[in-house]
């Protein structure tokens, strides 16, 4: 059966549903037209990272590529061209670099305070993304003109949502895209014109645009404006957990006490945020050699999608998924295949997301400057999540008011 409009009309919970119902972890069904295995939990999540029996080459729709990915990107990569693309991002995710965008973060939303604390009303997510696009820019070293951020953070915004948009919101996407894919090249031209070679100190854009691959070739210009991309994209994302986690401090105001008297509480928290709330549904991959599953044929070739949403709010790993409880992170084991908001096995060797310690890092930064750092007014407004909206964010995308420098 086709699900494409189940998703449509149902969003992140469609799948989950089928899978309760059904008390299964694998769902046949055909998406966009071509024949899918969904697969949830944590065993599924185990099977989805055995790169024997899959592979991401051809396995992500040419709408997502238009869109979200672009084309080319680490996404799409296997074997060795995987992995030397793959540390290409990871010599940067280390503590120091993110310590280091964590701490810019910080020191550009301090700088925006007397702003918001005039203004009479502001939408937080919007703030939000705007900051992160600037400290996303000087993290790696892409040259913003004053007062670009609106413009770039905008773009990458827009790219972000086309995500799951069809009609006008699908085509600003693509045009999004291209118009930050050619500001990214007239810089990697730039770079390349010089004759450089890459050094310790280089910037994620130098170092992206002068990097070689497996078989010592320079990658075309394209690519390497959507490498730079898969960076400064989902740095603005993170605006959508920080957006979440201020409307987790909302409706669960007994966190904003705990949080301030239990310096630990806050990864707990974060963890939550990224668990509790939806946000990437799945991931994809392509069966690489016949094998069989749970008594279930998986035929080369076939589409497999990971459920990332119904694999976090699995009954059999949470405890009452449907209710947001941090502390419930105390007993978490670390497994990389139970909690896979942002993929699972290994950040080195999978698919996993290269950005995920920024992420956690820069959500507890910005859950800590919520709690300690500011106090704020909350006004009325529709905070209602649309669940067939992907990627999710509260309609209103929190407003607030009264922002003042908290008394501690
Ligand atoms: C991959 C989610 C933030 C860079 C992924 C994947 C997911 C994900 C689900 C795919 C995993 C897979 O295919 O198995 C998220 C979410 C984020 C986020 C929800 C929150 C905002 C970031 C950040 C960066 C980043 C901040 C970079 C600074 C990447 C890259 C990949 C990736 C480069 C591709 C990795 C590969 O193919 O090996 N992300 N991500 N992400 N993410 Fe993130």
């Amino acid at each position: 059966m086709e699900s494409t409009f189940g998703i449509v009309f149902k969003g992140y919970p469609y799948f989950k549903e089928k899978f309760e119902k059904e008390n299964k972890d694998i769902i046949k069904t055909r998406l966009l037209f071509k024949k899918t295995l969904v697969l949830r939990g944590v065993e599924a999540a185990e099977i989805f990272y055995d790169q024997s029996k899959f592979q991401r080459k051809g396995a992500t729709p040419k709408r997502f590529q238009k869109t979200l990915f672009g084309e080319g990107g680490v996404q799409g990569t296997d074997g060795e061209a995987h992995r030397k693309r793959k540390h290409m991002f990871m010599q940067f995710m280390g503590k120091e670099a993110v310590d280091r965008i964590k701490e810019n973060f910080l020191q550009l939303w301090q700088n925006q305070l007397p702003e918001w604390m005039d203004a009479e009303e502001l939408v937080l997510f919007d703030q939000v993304e705007k900051i992160l696009c600037m400290a996303a820019c000087n993290w790696a070293g892409v040259p913003l003109k004053e007062g670009e951020e609106k413009l770039r953070s905008k773009q990458l915004s827009r790219i972000i949502r086309s995500a799951g948009a069809v009609g006008v919101d699908h085509y600003r996407g693509r045009i999004a895209r291209k118009k930050a894919e050619k500001w990214i090249i007239g810089f990697v031209k730039e770079i390349r014109s010089k004759k450089q070679v890459p050094g310790e100190n280089s910037s994620i854009l130098e170092t992206f645009s002068l990097f070689r691959d497996e078989k010592g070739k320079l990658l075309p210009e394209k690519i390497v404006a959507v490498e730079v991309l898969n960076i400064l994209r989902p740095i603005v994302a993170i605006a959508r957990y920080i957006t979440f986690s201020a409307l987790a401090l909302h409706e669960h105001p007994q966190y904003k006490k705990r949080l301030k008297a239990d310096e630990g509480l806050d990864l707990l928290f974060v963890h939550e945020v990224r668990r509790y709330y939806p946000f990437f549904p799945f991931v994809a991959a392509q069966v690489k050699e016949d094998f069989e599953w749970k008594d279930e044929k998986f035929p080369k070739g076939t589409r497999v999608l990971l459920d990332i949403y119904a694999t976090n709010h699995d009954k059999r790993t949470w405890v009452n998924p449907a209710a947001f409880y941090a502390e419930r992170f105390k007993d978490w084991e670390g497994s990389a295949y139970n909690f896979i908001p942002q993929g699972g096995g290994d950040h080195h060797q999978n698919h996993r997301c290269a950005g995920e310690w920024i992420t956690i890092q820069i959500t507890c930064a910005a859950v800590n400057f919520l709690v300690k750092e500011i106090d704020y007014d909350v006004p009325e407004q529709d905070l209602k999540i649309s669940m067939n909206r992907i990627p999710a964010t509260p309609k209103s995308r929190f407003k607030i008011f009264n922002v003042r420098r908290s008394k501690r």
